[in-house]
């Protein structure tokens, strides 16, 4: 495996793959072998046993601060009713063609919540959710299935593709009922009356977030002249925080029912955003392994 990393303006291509005593160490990780006359002797790297290396590197001038070995593992949550038609279906298959096109190791998951909506919440579910997990009966167990799956998928994720229409200037139902499954008492978030006025803190933290949408209208930026009537923006904006994401990005396209140039051109924009947003996460995953350490227990 192959991984190109753009670091502090000095570009390594390495391709490393150590095999020590059966253990296999992670591929695509950036090391750093000061300029030398010589070529560096690699093998005063490995560990002393049977190991074996293959590896190209290119030599750089300054070390990189940043080594990166993680797994960025992605979920994809599709909320639009519509098939291939769909904008946002568009705008989240190019994202995910860019992020596979840049190796990044790790899994994708999809939850096509617009094809295939969640349960809403019921009155059974809010008791189940807020009996303790010990104490629950099997109805309540099974009253939370959804809900435990579609956490379980939250709380892998790295990286969280939103790509949702935006319906009656909000998120559409389908999406909506996936939140209210996934932000959940002692599961995504913890309640506690001794932190006062804000007795809510998330409990999963770290992630990164793209939200990408399309609507008819347009303006629904800041600035916009329909700015007032933006519900979808700044609802996910405020829902992110207890799904645990710290950092976010967006592309959105306008103009869907005009038809016009446009809405050609608000398409054009979105879709020449993705690559640079994909490259924006890689680099914040750097940053982040230089001193946060992991944002998921292990
Ligand atoms: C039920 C429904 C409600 C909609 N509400 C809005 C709206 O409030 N504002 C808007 O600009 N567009 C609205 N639209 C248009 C959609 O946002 C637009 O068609 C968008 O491209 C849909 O996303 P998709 O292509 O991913 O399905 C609505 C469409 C539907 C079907």
């Amino acid at each position: 495996m192959v991984s190109s990393q753009l670091l502090g303006g000095a570009y390594c291509d390495c391709f490393v793959h150590l095999v020590a005593r059966g253990k296999r160490f992670e591929e695509g990780a950036i090391r750093y072998f000061p300029q030398k006359r010589n070529k560096p002797d690699l093998t005063k790297h490995l560990l002393a046993g049977k190991e074996t290396m293959s590896t190209r590197t290119k030599i750089i001038d300054t070390p990189p601060k940043i080594i990166v070995k993680k797994e960025l593992n992605l979920l994809l949550i599709n909320g639009s009713p519509r098939g291939e038609r769909s904008l946002s279906r568009q705008l989240a298959s190019s994202f995910i063609d860019s992020w596979r096109t840049k190796s990044i190791a790790g899994s994708i998951i999809e939850r096509d919540v617009g094809r295939n909506p969640p349960p809403f919440v019921t009155e059974d579910w809010i008791a189940a959710a807020f009996t303790p997990a010990d104490e629950r009966t099997d109805r309540m167990n099974e009253v939370l299935t959804y809900s435990n799956e579609a956490i379980a998928e939250l709380r892998e994720a790295d990286i969280m593709v939103l790509a949702t229409p935006m319906h009656n200037y909000g998120l559409p139902a389908a999406t909506k009922a996936w939140v209210d499954q996934v932000i959940r008492v002692n599961e995504t978030f913890s309640f506690d009356l001794d932190r006062g006025d804000f007795p809510i803190e998330p409990i999963l933290q770290g992630k990164r977030m793209v939200l990408l949408t399309s609507a008819g209208e347009f303006g629904f930026e800041q600035s916009g002249i329909r700015a007032g009537k933006n519900h979808l923006h700044p609802h996910v904006e405020t829902i992110a925080h207890y799904l645990g994401v710290s950092r976010s990005w967006s592309a959105s396209i306008e103009y869907q029912e005009f038809g016009d140039k446009r809405f050609e051109e608000s398409k054009a924009r979105a879709f020449s955003k993705l690559p640079t947003i994909v490259e924006k996460i890689r680099s914040s995953y750097m940053e982040k392994t230089k001193g946060e350490g992991r944002d998921r227990a292990k």
